[in-house]
């Protein structure tokens, strides 16, 4: 059975003062991933302490299913637990690490081994079961993490980190892996980590924390298309993040003012589109994909490229408008356009987001 988790108002001041999140409320829905991503040190790991039991908030609460556990200790919250450490027994087989808190609990030895073959099933290393912890690679070590986390079933599965000690090759592997499993179990789950691929990738809802505090929380590609603000804007995907004056409309038009190029918008798309902004500084943001080389007589600036990076599929070039504002975009990999070139480049206008400075 997994439960919704609502978090409510919650706060966090450690002994020393620190203070590390500031009004935090969150609806995490039932049976889905939520991802906690933000910068070192912006919280993430205090919120599943939090939830999970192992740390007492300074005020606000914490709510599976609309009943508050605050007073419940971690053993009576059911909830699975996947950390960037594994601590795993060295010593012992695989199945008896995975078997290890049924034993602890008293679980009859029939139903602790069949468990234990579930679990070990549904991350597929049943074929490991009798191997040592230290003669598996990391990945696999992780996957043992995973089954013990599971092997209780829990209401709630908690993952801080999970991949990040990994190589690249096989965190992207078991990324892929992890997204499918926690979509088979149909699990309310919290995931934390600074990558925001990952948080993406993984996260029906995708909440993204600056400083304690949430800056924006969405569905993955509301989160991407739509950031709230400059931070989100520039954390989430990367981005050219552009200074820009809105002017007050004139004619049904609305100017928006980049340092190489003035953009008018119809004022009731604007209107529609940015229901929040007004005349004054903003930023603008598109994204490389949404820039592109034209010809000249559709250019927004004339750009002198400085950098053109190999991405296999496509190629990302930089280049400076004649103010020396950087502009990032992609091109595909037999774009001939060679460093020290001047190539005129425009913006696709529906494609850009405009937030608040
Ligand atoms: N036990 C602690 N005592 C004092 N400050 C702490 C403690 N744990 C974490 N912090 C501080 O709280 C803030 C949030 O930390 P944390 O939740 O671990 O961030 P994240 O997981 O996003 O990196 C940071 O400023 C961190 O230094
Ligand atoms: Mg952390």
């Amino acid at each position: 059975m997994s439960c919704e988790i609502r978090l409510q108002g919650l706060r966090k001041v450690y002994p020393d003062g620190t203070h590390a999140l500031a009004e935090v409320d969150l609806v995490c829905p039932r049976g889905k991933t939520t991802t906690l991503v933000g910068p070192s040190g912006s919280g993430k790991s205090t919120i599943l302490k939090i939830v999970a039991g192992l740390l007492e908030a300074t005020s606000g609460a914490v709510l599976f299913e609309g009943r508050d556990v605050s007073g419940l200790p971690p053993e009576k919250r059911n909830i699975g637990m996947v950390f960037q450490s594994y601590a795993l027994f060295p010593n012992m087989s695989v199945a008896e690490n995975v078997g290890f808190g049924l034993l602890v609990r008293g679980t009859p030895p029939a139903e602790r081994a069949l468990r234990v073959a579930k679990a070990l099933e549904n991350v597929q290393i049943a074929h490991l079961a009798e191997r040592r912890i230290h003669q598996l690679s990391g990945g696999q070590q992780q996957r043992v993490a995973l089954a013990r986390a599971v092997v209780f079933q829990p209401d709630i599965l908690l993952l801080d980190e999970p991949l990040s000690a990994l190589d690249a090759k096989i965190r992207n592997e078991l990324r892929a892996e992890l997204a499918s499993l926690l979509r088979r179990f149909g699990i309310t789950a919290i995931y934390v980590t600074h990558d925001q691929q990952e948080a993406m990738s993984l996260g029906d809802q995708v909440v993204v924390l600056d400083g304690g505090r949430i800056m924006q929380a969405g569905a993955p590609e509301e989160v991407y298309a739509r950031p709230a603000n400059s931070f989100v804007a520039g954390f989430i995907g990367s981005a050219n993040l552009l200074p820009v004056r809105i002017g007050e409309p004139v004619a049904g038009l609305r100017p928006v003012v980049l340092e190489f190029a003035e953009l008018k918008l119809p004022e009731a798309e604007f209107q529609r589109r940015w229901p929040g902004l007004s005349a004054g500084p903003a930023r603008l943001l598109c994204r490389p994909q949404d820039v592109s080389i034209v010809e000249a007589s559709r250019a927004h600036a004339q750009i002198t490229i400085s950098e053109r990076m190999f991405l296999g599929d496509r190629v990302r070039l930089t280049g400076a408008t004649p103010g020396g504002q950087l502009l990032h975009l992609e091109a595909p990999t037999r774009c001939p356009v060679r460093t020290g070139e001047s190539v005129p480049a425009a913006v696709d206008i529906d494609s850009i987001h405009l937030v608040a400075t």
